[in-house]
């Protein structure tokens, strides 16, 4: 039916690495070691523990909604739901899967660029010489032009933002097989390099002040204080690391997925790319930014500095301290170059469930998509660039990558598993598979993982929605804008829920009843 049917995936090996670049990101460097770094060790067990009974049942369960509604031509979230549940509220509810990643996209592509600037000014030495994290602070603060004005702007920054918006617009025009495919089968591969090298270099860091690197790891991987898992704090930390890392919960993977034939592998390539994902997280993005941080400042200054927010261990701590290193310059254009790679590829997977839904659903051509959802993300970008010092940013992350993620990620496990059936998506997750999902996979998915992410949401609402809402603590100079924000992400929601009424009314035959032998066929 749609012009999409004639993408896809080339190659196995460019689905994988670009379903693990969707999941690798700055998540993995920046957010994993400003969340993890509050707890120690503690941390590593609720991670864990979500990976296993939320993070890949939910992977597996993203892939087979894809992949299912793909096969009905959908590669969106609305048309998937549609068809696991054909209820008038469930395409509606799958707007959530469009929503949140362009949302989040739309701030993530400004952080990417970031990387890309501070790439240049490693490589050129233009912080040079500011050698304490306060310093570093104010070059940030400079670099994007907060420095007191109504604006915040900086010609600098804005260059490349511009840059990285033209990369990704560019690589999601040419579509999947000839556009995010082949970046993915490059950048993933180089990012993989990039990152050993930093994680070697960080391993062989001589003793600083009778601090070594073994000092540093502890941070991450050993226990002191067990009573931090009686606190919720880092249960939920950890779980929403878990979710937003394998970018589940976002729409992302499900429209990867929706290009997969009916007989395509899932099992083995979910797990896959979910272990590709976490090698990168806990095993190279755990051994940089924290070990690092504590071998040249001590534990307490770390855990400090990662309470600053998610940014300060990456472009404060580390440009201090590749100051003080050999070849300081040359690893810290590494860096910056890796997290810019990191971000490319994820970003670029967060504006194809948008581009889909107006492909499939709306009947636009590639190009028309491509072309509206430029001018739209670009034309949003704005307000969260000028008014960045009033928290823009934070606000559309609250709600669309925690809390409307964790409330997407209900909604889905619960359509999935007891709408649709777990009977029935245990058996289509297998279709093809070539990896034989052990049994107690099937219970957890049937029990645990919709139990956990319902309460989860019920947890949200209690701790922190209603001081969300009401703006409590936020300077009243900032609240007219995040007035802004929420109008922003109001505005896009409106226009998802017209766009799906106005699909369902203008081409109904397209969304007809599943014929009996289409169902057979896909359970
Ligand atoms: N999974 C992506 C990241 O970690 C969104 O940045």
């Amino acid at each position: 039916m749609t012009q999409r049917r004639a993408d896809g995936w080339a190659t196995r090996f460019g689905l994988i690495m670009a379903m693990a670049g969707n999941a690798v990101g700055l998540g993995n460097f920046l957010r994993f070691p400003g969340r993890a770094a509050p707890f120690g060790g503690a941390f590593m067990v609720p991670y864990f523990l979500a990976l296993v009974l939320v993070g890949i049942p939910l992977m597996w369960m993203e892939w087979t909604i894809g992949r299912h509604g793909g096969g009905f031509d959908h590669g969106s979230a609305p048309g998937m739901f549609h068809r696991l549940w054909s209820n008038r509220i469930s395409k509606y509810l799958g707007i959530f899967g469009v929503l949140l990643p362009a949302m989040v996209g739309i701030y993530y592509i400004y952080i990417e660029s970031w990387s890309l600037g501070y790439a240049w000014q490693t490589a050129t030495g233009v912080y040079w010489g500011q050698t304490s994290n306060e310093e570093m602070g104010q070059v940030f603060s400079s670099y994007l032009g907060m420095d007191g004005g109504f604006f915040s702007f900086s010609p600098q920054a804005y260059l490349f933002f511009l840059i990285t918006f033209a990369v990704n617009v560019f690589v999601f025009s040419r579509g999947i097989e000839r556009g995010i495919e082949i970046v993915a089968r490059y950048c993933m591969p180089t990012l993989l390099v990039l990152g050993a090298i930093l994680a070697v270099r960080v391993l062989t860091l001589p003793p600083v002040e009778g601090r070594t690197i073994s000092d540093g790891l502890a941070q991450i991987w050993r226990i002191d204080d067990w009573s931090v898992l009686l606190h919720s704090d880092v249960w939920i930390a950890a779980t929403g690391q878990i979710f937003f890392t394998l970018s589940v919960g976002l729409g992302m993977v499900h429209t990867y997925a929706s290009y997969l034939k009916k007989k395509h592998d899932i099992t083995l390539s979910g797990l896959a790319s979910c272990g590709t994902n976490e090698f990168v997280e806990v095993i190279l993005g755990s051994t940089i930014a924290i070990p690092a941080a504590v071998v040249f400042f001590g534990v307490t200054q770390t855990q400090a500095i990662a309470a600053e927010g998610t940014f300060a261990l990456g472009f404060f701590a580390l440009p201090v301290i590749f100051q003080q290193m050999p070849w300081g310059q040359f690893f810290g254009t590494l860096w910056f170059i890796l997290l810019f790679l990191a971000g490319l590829t994820s970003s670029m997977a967060m504006f194809t469930p948008l581009l889909v839904f107006l492909e499939d659903e709306l009947q636009l051509t590639r190009r028309q998509s491509v072309c509206y959802v430029g001018i739209a993300i670009f034309l949003l970008m704005h307000p969260i660039i000028l008014f960045m010092h009033h928290g823009m940013v934070d606000e559309i992350d609250y709600w669309m990558a925690e809390f409307g993620l964790v409330l997407f990620v209900a909604i889905e496990t619960v359509i999935f598993t007891w709408v649709f059936g777990i009977d029935k998506g245990w058996k289509e997750m297998h279709l093809g598979a070539e990896l034989q999902v052990p049994r107690i996979f099937y219970y957890i998915m049937k029990y645990v993982t919709p139990v956990f992410t319902c309460g989860l949401v019920v947890w949200w609402f209690y701790d922190s929605f209603f001081d969300q809402v009401l703006m409590r603590g936020v300077d009243p100079a900032s609240r007219p804008f995040l007035w802004v924000a929420r109008l922003m992400i109001l505005g896009v929601a409106l226009f998802l829920v017209w766009g799906v009424w106005y699909a369902w009314k203008t081409h109904p035959k397209f969304f007809e009843p599943i014929e009996p032998e289409i169902e057979e066929e896909a359970t």
